[in-house]
C-alpha cells in the first residue's frame, strides 16, 4: 500500500520548485495532486495536475476550491507552499515590497485555508501543511517582511491545529521551517553568501528540494499521526 493511496492534495506554488518536489513525491505515493500556481507549469508528472490559482485573489480562491472539490470529491492534504521574497532593508523597504510578500506569503495562506480547514473538519479528515522558513525562526538581515510572514505561519499552524480539531476530527495541522534549498527563490542571493550559509549547517552543504518533499510526505501520511501543531526544522542543522 503506497503512503497516500486515495488522497486527494492540493500544493499551492506547485508549478517548480519545492512544490514541484513535494507534487512529484505524493504522486508517486499513490495521491492525485493538484499543483496550484499563477506561473506556468515547469514539469510533467503523472496524476499531477495543474490549476491556475493566485492565492492572493480571494474570490479566485473559492472558485479554485469549488472546483478542485467538485473535479476531485476531496481535499486531504493542503500544503500552503506559494511564496515570494522581495527583501530590503529596513530602513529602504517600501509599502509595496511589505504589502506584496503579506498578500502572498500570509494572507495568502489564510485565503485558502479558511476554505479547506473547515471542509477538512467536515469530512474528519485531513492534514495541513505550511511552509515557514528558517528565517521565520531566527530573523534574518533584509528579509522584515519576509521574516514576519514565515514567523505567522507558525502562529496560524497552532491556531489551526486547535481550531480545526477542536471537534473532534483527525485533522492535523504542522509547518516545515527549511533552511536554504537550492531553488529558484535563491536566484538573486549572491553566491558568497550561500556559501556562508552553508558553512552555518550542521552538516556544512545547502539543501535540495527532495529532502523537504520527504518531510512533507511524512508529515502528510499517517506515519505522522501524533504530530500536530508543530514545526519541523529542515535546515541541515543551521542557526541564523
Ligand atoms: N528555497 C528555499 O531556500 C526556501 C527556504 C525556506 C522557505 N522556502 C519557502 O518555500 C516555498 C517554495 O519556495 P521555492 O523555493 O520552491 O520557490 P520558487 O520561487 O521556486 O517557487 C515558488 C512558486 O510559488 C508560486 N507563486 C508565487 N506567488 C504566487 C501566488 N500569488 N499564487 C500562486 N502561486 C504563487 C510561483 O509561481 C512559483 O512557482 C516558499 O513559500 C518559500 O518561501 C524556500
Amino acid at each position: 500500500m503506497k503512503r497516500l493511496e486515495n488522497r486527494v492534495a492540493v500544493i499551492t506554488g506547485g508549478a517548480k520548485g519545492l512544490g514541484q518536489a513535494m507534487a512529484e513525491v505524493f504522486a508517486k505515493e499513490g495521491a492525485i495532486v493538484v499543483a496550484a500556481d499563477m506561473g506556468e507549469m515547469t514539469y510533467q508528472c503523472d496524476h499531477v495536475h495543474y490549476m491556475k490559482l493566485n492565492v492572493t485573489d480571494v474570490q479566485g480562491v473559492q472558485t479554485f476550491f469549488d472546483e478542485v472539490v467538485a473535479r476531485f470529491g476531496k481535499i486531504d492534504i493542503l500544503v500552503n507552499n506559494a511564496g515570494i521574497t522581495k527583501d530590503a532593508m529596513t530602513r529602504k523597504m517600501t509599502d509595496d515590497q511589505w504589502n506584496a510578500v503579506i498578500d502572498v506569503n500570509l494572507k495568502g495562506v489564510f485565503n485558502l485555508t479558511r476554505l479547506v480547514g473547515p471542509h477538512m473538519e467536515a469530512n474528519g479528515y485531513g492534514s495541513i501543511i505550511n511552509i515557514s522558513s528558517v528565517v521565520g525562526v531566527f530573523g534574518n538581515i533584509g528579509q522584515a517582511n519576509y521574516a514576519a510572514t514565515k514567523a505567522g505561519v507558525i502562529g496560524l499552524t497552532m491556531t489551526w491545529a486547535k481550531e480545526f480539531a477542536r471537534k473532534g476530527a483527525n485533522v492535523r495541522v504542522n509547518a516545515i521551517a527549511p533552511g536554504y534549498i537550492m531553488t529558484d527563490i535563491l536566484k538573486t542571493v549572491p553566491q558568497e553568501l550561500l556559501d556562508s550559509f552553508a558553512k552555518l549547517t550542521m552538516i556544512g552543504r545547502l539543501g535540495q528540494p527532495i529532502e523537504v518533499a520527504n518531510a512533507a510526505l511524512f508529515l502528510a501520511s499517517e506515519e505522522s499521526s501524533y504530530i500536530t501543531g508543530q514545526t519541523l526544522n529542515v535546515n541541515g542543522g543551521m542557526r541564523l
